[in-house]
């Protein structure tokens, strides 16, 4: 078999999107634009894909390679010239005596399918050239596709069109597939005779028709639609979420309210989990089977186990919530933060760095940081522990069973012993031996009889005063 590679269109800087990041940068569910298409053209079976980059090079680059690592290979166009030189470019330096076929698609095209790219390249047969094409009822800002005798003869430009050609409605969403050697011979013929001054891509189509003929495949704009603005980005983002939120649900995820479900493309949720409406789950979360995950949850990189609840509005990063453990409502879960089965962070509370032991709780407004938690422990209401000297960070570790009262300070570094009590409203510095009780508040003075004379005092003070 004959080696098929893609070529994607990575070099414009998008100045539509009205922004200092490179269009094809922009994110949709979690993965750039570009990533988007070259994820496709990958999985429709190219052997590897050539991106064409120029605006922000590195950027694209180090993008690309975090995903897909040596199954990209890049080409550099250091002045945009068009689309036809940005092959040109794929070609000289990344495609030099290749004789198989490629695919080129542009890189602001995240919608594509992976079956629409099979489609074309079956299509083609040995014809010099295929390509997609769609009607819309708006085609403005498109390549229309000029017909004779019912052939694909050309692409014209919208800035090159005659009147009578802008009204047709058939246009070019960009895709073409095309024998290597007929497109290197074709590249050294394209000129910038048109509108823009650029060598197009678009008038290999022509040239094809008549080396051959130029076989077209009928697709469907819901899936061809570019991003050159960031209203078409919004759509875009539209279009991933249904499919993401589709498939999550016919694999058995319980989504409420899959309009207002966020999910990125890399996230797993197992069947027979609840995601409640506005929750957005980011980067590489897991949600294993049985979790709940409730309204307004935002977690980014977040573990969430079998059996586990998020309670409303918890906000989670880089963390792992264990079997069966319970977090929130309004609770920050900040990086590295580990709870262990059973384990409940309770209503706002704010945790970083910190190891919660099985079946141990910290219910209420506490703040733990840089902690280790054993099991069974119990975390008093209003907890801060104390980790952070202006210099250094320090590790609290509460040992099984520990109890710290209400309203305690810890500073760090420090250990509470096996089982051992902290009373309400204590300061602790030192370490706290097991089973011992820590006691650093001052004591209580009852004066007897001392409230009526204080009330006294008072309202003979005021009265003086006016
Ligand atoms: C292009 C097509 C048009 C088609 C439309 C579909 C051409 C000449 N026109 O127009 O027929 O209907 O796409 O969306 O091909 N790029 C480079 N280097 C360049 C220029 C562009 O890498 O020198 C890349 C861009 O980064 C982008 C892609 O090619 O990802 C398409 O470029 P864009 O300027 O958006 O083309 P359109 O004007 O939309
Ligand atoms: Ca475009």
């Amino acid at each position: 078999m004959s080696q098929l590679v893609g070529i994607v269109l990575a070099a414009g800087q998008g100045t539509r999107m009205k922004s200092q990041t490179p269009k094809v940068l922009h994110r949709l569910a979690g993965r750039s634009l570009v990533a988007w298409s070259v994820g496709a053209a990958l999985e429709a079976g190219a052997d590897r894909c050539v991106v064409v980059v120029g605006h922000g090079r590195e950027q694209v680059e180090a993008d690309l390679r975090a995903r897909f690592g040596d199954r990209v290979d890049f080409a550099h166009q250091a002045e945009q010239r068009g689309t036809g030189h940005a092959v040109r470019c794929a070609m000289e330096q990344a495609l030099e005596g290749f004789s198989g076929a490629v695919f080129v698609l542009y890189g602001d095209c995240p919608l594509v399918l992976p079956s629409t790219i099979r489609r074309l390249v079956d299509a083609r047969g040995r014809a010099p050239l295929s390509l997609v094409t769609a009607t819309l009822a708006d085609p403005t800002g498109y390549g229309r596709i000029l017909r004779e005798g019912g052939a694909v003869v050309g692409i014209r430009e919208q800035r090159d069109c005659a009147p009578r050609e802008l009204a047709i409605d058939e246009v070019n969403p960009g895709l073409y597939a095309i024998d290597a050697a007929f497109l290197r011979e074709a590249m050294g013929a394209l000129t910038t005779d048109n509108a823009q001054g650029e060598l197009y891509l678009t008038d290999v189509v022509a040239m094809a028709a008549k080396a051959g003929g130029a076989i077209d495949v009928p697709g469907d704009m819901g899936e061809l639609r570019g991003v050159n603005d960031r209203r078409e980005l919004a759509l875009c983002g539209e279009v991933l979420r249904r499919r993401i939120n589709d498939a999550l649900a016919s694999s058995g995820v319980g989504i409420v309210d899959p309009a207002c479900t966020y999910v990125d493309a890399d996230v797993v949720v197992e069947p027979d989990t609840t995601i409640a409406p506005n929750v957005h789950l980011r980067g590489r979360c897991v949600v294993r089977s049985g979790a709940i995950i409730d309204v307004g949850c935002v977690l980014q990189d977040v573990e969430v186990d079998a059996g586990a609840h998020l309670l409303p509005y918890t906000v989670a990063a880089d963390s792992r919530v264990g079997p069966s453990a319970h977090v929130g409502p309004f609770t920050h879960l900040r990086p590295a933060t580990v709870l262990h089965e059973g384990a409940k962070v309770g209503n706002f509370c704010e945790t970083k760095k910190t190891i919660v032991g099985k079946d141990s709780k910290v219910n209420h407004l506490s703040y733990v940081g840089d902690g280790v938690l054993g099991e069974g422990v119990n975390v008093g209401a209003g907890t801060i522990f104390c980790n952070y000297d202006g210099f250094q960070k320090h590790t609290t570790v509460l040992d099984d069973g520990a109890f710290i009262g209400s309203d305690s300070q810890i500073v760090a570094p420090v250990r509470v012993g096996k089982g051992a009590y902290v009373a309400s409203g204590s300061t602790v510095t030192r370490d706290v031996p097991d089973d011992a009780l820590a006691m650093s508040r001052t004591k209580q003075v009852n004066k007897e009889g001392y409230a009526s004379r204080l009330k006294a005092r008072f309202a003979f003070s005021k009265k003086s005063s006016t």
